[in-house]
């Protein structure tokens, strides 16, 4: 058998050897492997283009994290320069150029009071380090008893095991529930389905009481709250009203406990400004960042602390107050020059600035074209995050079965139409990279409606 690089692209050899060998990532292989997969081969700009030359909008930025779109030549560039000195070198005791330059300027656009950089390599760790900075700092602080966590119901902070404690979804991991520690849980302000459609400040005010009481509760037994603020991305696109970040976070403040915010999803422009907690005017004790840090080039992430954190790690070498936290790709020094000239992008080109009409025109569309649909129950929309909630029943909010795989026939609709978008659930997701074009936007924003009714009115 000939293998995949000599067969070039021949699609079905490589469909062949994807269904022989691959396990992909939250997928149901035996739906996958009885479908066409869609392979890639290069893209360009805000299109990626298949292997048998068919063009697709990226509507998803590539999970996420995408950017400036792809083979920006300012980041192609970073990177090649970099490569041309070295693609890695451990920073467990040693340090390199590109990773001293970023912490300076994480830290020079950070939220105030964060000073330290810790890096590793995707959401999931930065959330783990987080966790395990927050849980030791208290230990070295002499408040032992500090030993549990609060999150929010249906939060995502990653896969790994204290990621998945503290971010607890059922569809994905109630398999590994014997393996998660517990957590105090805290209703979120989900106006749609937990509210039931309540005022959005009734809502707020709910789900702050809930927190409060229970946060004051527990207070001596917690050592932080984690959160996603404004929005939790895998949730569903669960937007929360302005106000449940800040109170919160004043709410922790009160009771002494470390507040964390995830801002994996929400960081580098997502929401309309650097970071989400800046709508909020909040800014957190430790904050979780990836995917958007090199544009979407590069597995890079980063857990930023206070110096009042990082003092409490300080001591002589005998004292094993050190963080004992390390991965071999830690602050990879290709992801850290690409980060440092996506950075700049966002400076030179203006990226937040030229967002904001084009923010409004979504709002405006998602208002116009996709509310009045009568499978369309909610739209949740942060910026360029924005989630579709389908419904079987509008008046009811009755939601399509899972086995009706909604969401997912939407997307295959789409990407008939050269589109790619994911769902979660009944959710259709809209996750444009941050340079999209208008007229781009508009064809993402006719297709998804056009496959909306294809499926919902079939
Ligand atoms: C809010 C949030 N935190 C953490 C993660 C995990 O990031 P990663 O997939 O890079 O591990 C994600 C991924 O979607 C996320 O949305």
């Amino acid at each position: 058998m000939a293998s995949a690089a000599t067969m070039a692209l021949d699609y079905e050899a490589l469909k062949r050897l994807d269904h022989t060998y691959l396990w992909h990532p939250f997928t149901q292989m035996q739906e996958w492997t009885g479908e066409d997969p869609l392979i890639i081969e290069k893209g360009d700009g805000h299109y990626l283009i298949d292997v048998q030359g068919r063009k697709y909008l990226d509507g998803a930025s590539s999970l996420w994290c995408n950017v400036h779109g792809h083979r920006k030549k300012e980041l192609d560039d970073a990177l090649k320069e970099q490569i041309g000195k070295i693609a890695h070198s451990t920073f467990l005791g040693l340090s390199h150029l590109p990773g001293i330059e970023l912490a300076e300027k994480l830290i020079e656009i950070a939220p105030r009071g964060l000073r330290r950089v810790f890096y590793s390599d995707n959401g999931a760790t930065a959330v783990e380090i987080a966790l395990k900075m927050a849980f030791q700092y208290w230990q070295l602080k002499g408040e032992k008893s500090r030993t549990r966590f609060a999150s929010l119901v249906e939060a995502y902070h990653g896969d790994t095991i204290g990621a998945m404690s503290v971010g607890y979804s059922e569809t994905f991991h109630r398999f590994h529930l014997p393996l998660l520690f517990p957590v105090l849980r805290l209703n979120p302000p989900h106006v749609y389905r937990y509210f039931r459609r309540m005022k959005e400040n009734d809502a707020l005010a709910s789900a702050i009481q809930e927190a409060e009481e229970a946060i004051t509760r527990e207070k001596h037994s917690l050592a932080a709250l984690i959160m996603e603020p404004l929005m939790q991305g895998a949730a569903g696109m669960w937007s929360q009203p302005l106000g449940y970040v800040k109170t919160l976070s004043e709410i922790c403040r009160k009771n002494g406990i470390l507040f964390i915010l995830d801002e994996v999803a929400t960081g580098f422009g997502r929401t309309g400004k650097m970071f989400a907690c800046e709508h909020e005017g909040v800014a957190p004790d430790i904050l979780c960042l990836a995917k958007g840090i090199t544009g979407g080039y590069l597995p890079l992430a980063a857990t930023l602390a206070t110096e009042e954190i990082f003092s409490a790690f300080l001591g002589e070498y005998g004292e094993f107050k050190s963080f004992f936290h390390g991965h071999t790709y830690t602050g990879n020094p290709l992801g850290c020059a690409v980060a440092l000239a996506s950075l700049d992008l966002f400076k030179t080109e203006k990226i937040l600035d030229r967002m904001q009409p084009r923010i409004a025109y979504l709002k405006r569309r998602l208002e116009e074209d996709f509310s009045p649909l009568p499978h369309v129950g909610d739209i949740r929309q942060w910026g360029f995050m924005v989630g579709i909630e389908l419904v079987e029943d509008k008046a009811t909010l009755k939601p399509y079965p899972p086995e009706n795989r909604i969401g997912h026939r939407v997307i295959l609709e789409a990407r008939k139409r050269g589109i790619i978008i994911r769902p979660l659930g009944n959710v259709v997701v809209l996750m444009p990279p941050l340079t999209i074009s208008e007229e781009e936007l508009k064809g993402l924003l006719d297709v998804t409606c056009e496959s909306i009714k294809v499926v919902t009115e079939r």
